[in-house]
């Protein structure tokens, strides 16, 4: 049905995030389920070879989720009771509930005050003073694939260490001297700082493929590993990977397709986890990933639609996206609103939803959850994060979409903006 102008009256919802599996994807998924291998095997290794390439790193690791793979790198490292991560207070559960699982302290950081912020990212002024003798790795978060300079931080988490003095009797910390820079680059694949890929950077960068993500295998992850020299990053990878898969020496595939007496024979040289990637996810991946500079390209595009939209409109801040060396994966588009049209947030989000678009929040601080607020983390201590995300609403970006359906959004937001407007006549 169409109104007077010709525009539907009941036009197609909008989704948040929904997968875009094409038929290429679906082909590559039957091939692997026809192969007669389904785990962990020849398909795992080609996207681990794929993504190094990409990333421009040595050696990349796949697995379950990143969730599971950051909780393996804290054990890898050493991370345990004692021992503190500083992480932002604005970021998913998953960045500090892995620090939780290893019994460790997760030091939550705020946003920078206003006028001082870069994005929805924290900065190295606001994690410098919170090093101290017990920090053993600082987890920043790339906010919606807006990339942290990760260079510029390991040197100076370098220059505090030799400052300092950082010691440890762990042997891979005492390798490294310094605490380990994990970059939470779950939004990131693709974003550019300095004309290099995010992964390249930090000492280790965790990507994830769930399945809202700029690249999904369904759920999945993968670990590039950039660790400076001294480090050899093959060893890396199979200790790693190992830790995934219950600390055994040998994974199935090695184990089944080995020629010869004794193929069969592994040892476990510690308690590992069970997180490692199937065949079938990375089938997924390689195709998404073959795809991505076109999937990211589009992102960029729809981005810049909606920065074109929504600059005329008051009360809006849009995300920080270019700039300063910086190129944003647009994982996420978070606009801010104003103070007094944030109290209003929630009704917007519902007028919008009533014109058929899905929008999302990300993230509600940590003190704000349960788990956190009763591990006596308060939201007073980090004010910043909590004004920004009481402001904060997540416009969808998605490969589904057209240049068409930002405009819908932006005109149904400005609408939204209006209607809860403070009147001026109080
Ligand atoms: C910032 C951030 N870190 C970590 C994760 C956890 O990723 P996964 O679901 O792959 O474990 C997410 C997932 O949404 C995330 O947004």
């Amino acid at each position: 049905m169409a109104s007077e102008q010709g525009a539907p009256l009941n036009p197609e919802p909008i989704g948040f995030a929904p997968p875009y599996i094409d038929d290429a994807t679906i082909a590559a998924v039957e091939r692997v389920l026809r192969s007669g291998w389904i785990t962990t095997g020849p398909e795992t290794a080609a996207f681990e070879r794929e993504l190094a390439a990409f990333t421009g790193v040595p050696a990349v690791l796949c697995g379950g989720s990143w969730t599971g793979l950051a909780g393996v790198i804290l054990d890898w490292f050493g991370v345990g009771p004692g021992d503190e991560v500083i992480l932002p207070a604005y970021t998913y559960c998953a960045t500090a509930n892995v620090v939780l699982h290893r019994g460790a302290t997760p030091v939550l950081v705020d946003l920078p005050p206003t006028g001082r912020q870069d994005g929805l990212n924290i900065t190295w002024e606001m994690v410098e003073p919170l090093l101290s003798e017990r920090t053993k790795a600082v987890m920043p978060v790339d906010i919606g694939g807006w990339p942290i300079p990760c260079e510029e931080w390991k040197s100076r988490l370098a220059m505090w260490g030799l400052q300092r003095g950082f010691t440890s009797q762990h042997p891979v910390q005492s390798k490294l001297g310094r605490p380990l820079l994990l970059s939470d680059a779950a939004h990131a694949l693709g974003a550019e700082v300095n004309g290099s890929t995010v992964g390249s950077q930090a000492d280790l960068s965790v990507f994830s493929f769930h399945a809202v993500k700029n690249l999904t295998t369904a759920e999945g992850g993968a670990v590039a590993i950039a660790l400076p020299d001294g480090f050899d990053a093959r060893e890396v990878h199979r200790e790693l990977r190992a830790l995934c898969l219950h600390g055994q020496t040998k994974d199935a595939a090695s184990k089944y397709s080995a020629q010869g007496k004794g193929s069969w024979k592994y040892d476990v040289t510690r308690p590992g986890f069970k997180c490692n990637m199937t065949d079938i996810q990375a089938a997924m991946g390689r195709v998404a990933l073959e795809r991505y500079g076109q999937d990211l390209a589009h992102r960029h595009s729809l981005a810049d639609a909606y920065d074109q939209a929504l600059s005329a409109i008051p009360g809006i801040e849009l995300p920080v996206r270019l700039g300063d060396g910086r190129r944003s994966a647009d994982h996420l588009y978070v606009i801010r609103l104003s103070a007094a049209a944030s109290i209003h947030r929630d009704d917007i989000m519902e007028a919008l939803a009533a014109a058929g678009i899905a929008t999302n929040v990300h993230f509600p601080p940590l003190p704000l959850l349960t788990a956190y607020r009763e591990r006596g983390f308060s939201a007073s201590d980090v004010p910043h994060a909590c004004a920004a995300f009481h402001a904060a609403i997540s416009l969808p970006i998605h490969r589904l979409m057209s240049i068409g359906d930002v405009q819908r959004v932006a005109s149904a937001l400005e609408s939204a903006l209006i209607s809860f407007a403070p009147s001026d006549q109080g």
